[in-house]
C-alpha cells in the first residue's frame, strides 16, 4: 500500500511541476484529488483492509492527500507570482495613481471669466513682449509723463523710447489693440501675464496675472461699471458683498476708481482681513479716458465706456484666504493638494 501511495504520490508531483495555468492545476486537482482519483479510491477501499492494516493505510493515504493539497498551493502561489518577459513581476501591487487638479491660479481665473460671460465679456488675449506705443503711449501716458512711475518696467533695450519693445506692465495696452481692431460695441476681457520690475515678497511677484475688462458702446456710464463690479464681488466673494468705489488715479480713466468690496470675512465689521477697515480693495477702475478713445480713432462725442483691471493672484489670495502670493509659484505640492 505505502509503495502505491509513493508512486502515486511521484506521478502527481512531476505533473505538477509541468502544469503552467489555471486551467492546467485544476485539471491537475480533479486528476489527483478528485472523487474519482487514484488517491480518493485508496482511501475509500480502506475500510475493505482486515482491520489491523486499516490504521496505518488511513494515515499515509491522508498523509498523500494532505502534501499534495500543499504541493498545490505552493505551485498556485508560485505560478501567481511568475515574471512576465520584461522581468517585472506581473503581481507586484501597482504604485497609487493620483488624481491630478487644477491650479489655484486656474481655478480662479476660469471663475472669473465665467461670472463675466454672461455679461457679454468675451475673452481676448494680447502679447507679453510688447510696445511702449500699446502699453504706454496709447494710453495716454508719453514718455515724460511722471505715471510712468507707476508701472516699474522691464525694458528690452536700454533706453525707453516710444519705439521700444518691453514686457507688458498691465493687460491694458490689450484695450488699444481692440479699440484698433473692432467698432464699438465692445466687451471683451484679457486674462494674460504682466510683468513688473519688482522687490518680490508676500504681496508683490515680478510676474502675475491680471484680467483686464472693457465696455465700450453709445450711452455707457459709471453706473454700468457700478453694476458688472458689484456683480461680479458678488458672484466671487458671495451674495452679501457691497461695493464701494473710490476716487483713485489712472492716466487711462477719467475718473478713475479704486473698487472696494464689504470684507467677506468679517462681513464689514472689521478684522485682520480687511485690516480692521472693513472694505477691501479689489481692483482699478474707470471710465475710459477720451484721449485713449480718439487715440484709437473712436469718436469720444458718441462712444464711451469703462474699463477695469484686476490682479488674479489678489483674487485667488482673498478667496482662498492664501497670504503669501509666491506660494502660487513655487509648486510645492502640499500647498497645491489643498485645493480641489
Ligand atoms: N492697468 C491698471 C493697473 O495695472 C489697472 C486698470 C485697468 C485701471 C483698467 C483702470 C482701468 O494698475
Amino acid at each position: 500500500m505505502q509503495e502505491r501511495i509513493d508512486e502515486l504520490l511521484a506521478a502527481a508531483r512531476a505533473e505538477l511541476s509541468q502544469a503552467g495555468s489555471d486551467a492546467a492545476l485544476e485539471a491537475w486537482r480533479v486528476a489527483h484529488l478528485g472523487r474519482r482519483s487514484a488517491l480518493t479510491g485508496i482511501l475509500r477501499s480502506i475500510r475493505d483492509l482486515p482491520p489491523d492494516e486499516r490504521r496505518a493505510a488511513g494515515q499515509a493515504a491522508n498523509a498523500a492527500r494532505q502534501s499534495l493539497e500543499e504541493a498545490l498551493a505552493a505551485h498556485r502561489d508560485s505560478l501567481s507570482r511568475r515574471e512576465d518577459e520584461s522581468g517585472a513581476d506581473v503581481t507586484m501591487p501597482g504604485y497609487p495613481v493620483r488624481l491630478g487638479r487644477l491650479h489655484p491660479l486656474t481655478r480662479t481665473l476660469r471663475e472669473i471669466r465665467a461670472v463675466l460671460a454672461p455679461l457679454g465679456f468675451r475673452a481676448v488675449s494680447g502679447p507679453e513682449v510688447e510696445w511702449d506705443r500699446y502699453n504706454f503711449e496709447l494710453l495716454n501716458i508719453p514718455a515724460d509723463h511722471p505715471a510712468r512711475d507707476m508701472w516699474d518696467t522691464f525694458h528690452l533695450q536700454q533706453q525707453a523710447r516710444p519705439g521700444d519693445l518691453l514686457l507688458r506692465t498691465h493687460t491694458s495696452p490689450v484695450q488699444a489693440r481692440v479699440m484698433e481692431q473692432v467698432r464699438p460695441p465692445v466687451r471683451v476681457i484679457v486674462p494674460g501675464k504682466v510683468y513688473r520690475y519688482e522687490n518680490r515678497d508676500a504681496s508683490h511677484e515680478s510676474e502675475f496675472m491680471q484680467v483686464e475688462g472693457l465696455a465700450i458702446d453709445e450711452h455707457i456710464t459709471m453706473a454700468d461699471l457700478r453694476g458688472t463690479l458689484t456683480h461680479f464681488v458678488r458672484a466671487m466673494f458671495g451674495p452679501d458683498r457691497e461695493l464701494r468705489i473710490r476716487a483713485s488715479y489712472f492716466p487711462f480713466t477719467e475718473p478713475s476708481a479704486e473698487a472696494e468690496m464689504s470684507c467677506h470675512a468679517c462681513d464689514g465689521g472689521g478684522c485682520s482681513v480687511c485690516g480692521g477697515s472693513g472694505w477691501i480693495e479689489i481692483l482699478g477702475a474707470g471710465m475710459v479716458h477720451p484721449t485713449v478713445l480718439a487715440n484709437v480713432g473712436y469718436d469720444p462725442e458718441v462712444y464711451q465706456g469703462f474699463a477695469f483691471g484686476m490682479g488674479v493672484e489678489r483674487i485667488a489670495m482673498l478667496k482662498y484666504g492664501v497670504t503669501d502670493i509666491r506660494s502660487f509659484y513655487r509648486n510645492d505640492l502640499r500647498f497645491l493638494r489643498q485645493f480641489h
